[in-house]
């Protein structure tokens, strides 16, 4: 699966982002090592902290399906769906990302013309993490 797939199947889950609020459209397609996609979108809800984002939509559900080992996930996202910046993903979702990926796990952006890779240690350094508390 090459990069550039990925952040296609990223911008199919943009697609079905329902974001009536904001207009802040993101997708997710999480690569699993066994080389299972799964896509997520965030998912709005007029009580505003109801809202999921589309990095935990997406491991939401390959965990629910299963899944524990995984290898990179694409990111995209903007305004009205229209990507002209890296979609970076929030505090929220690097931790959650942070509680089922390695230090090795990459996040993969782009900016509608250049693609950006990041491993989540770039992203994400000196976590509090299922480590910590052994
Ligand atoms: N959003 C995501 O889906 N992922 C992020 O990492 C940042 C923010 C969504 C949540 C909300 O629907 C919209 O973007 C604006 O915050």
């Amino acid at each position: 699966m090459t990069e550039k797939k990925l952040i296609e199947k990223a911008v199919l889950a943009m697609n079905n982002s329902y974001s009536p609020y904001s207009g802040f459209r993101v997708g997710a397609a999480l690569l699993c090592k066994n080389g299972n996609i799964y896509i997520g979108t965030n998912v709005e809800n007029a009580s505003y902290s109801a809202t999921i984002c589309a990095e935990r939509s997406a491991i939401s559900g390959a965990i629910s399906n299963g899944e524990t080992k995984f290898s990179a996930m694409a990111i995209v996202g903007g305004k009205n769906g229209e990507i002209n910046d890296y979609c970076y993903p929030c505090g929220i979702c690097r931790q959650v990302i942070n509680e089922f990926c390695d230090k090795d796990f990459k996040i993969i952006l782009t900016n509608g013309s250049t693609v950006k890779t990041l491993s989540l240690n770039e992203l994400l350094p000196h976590s509090f993490g299922r480590d910590t508390l052994c």
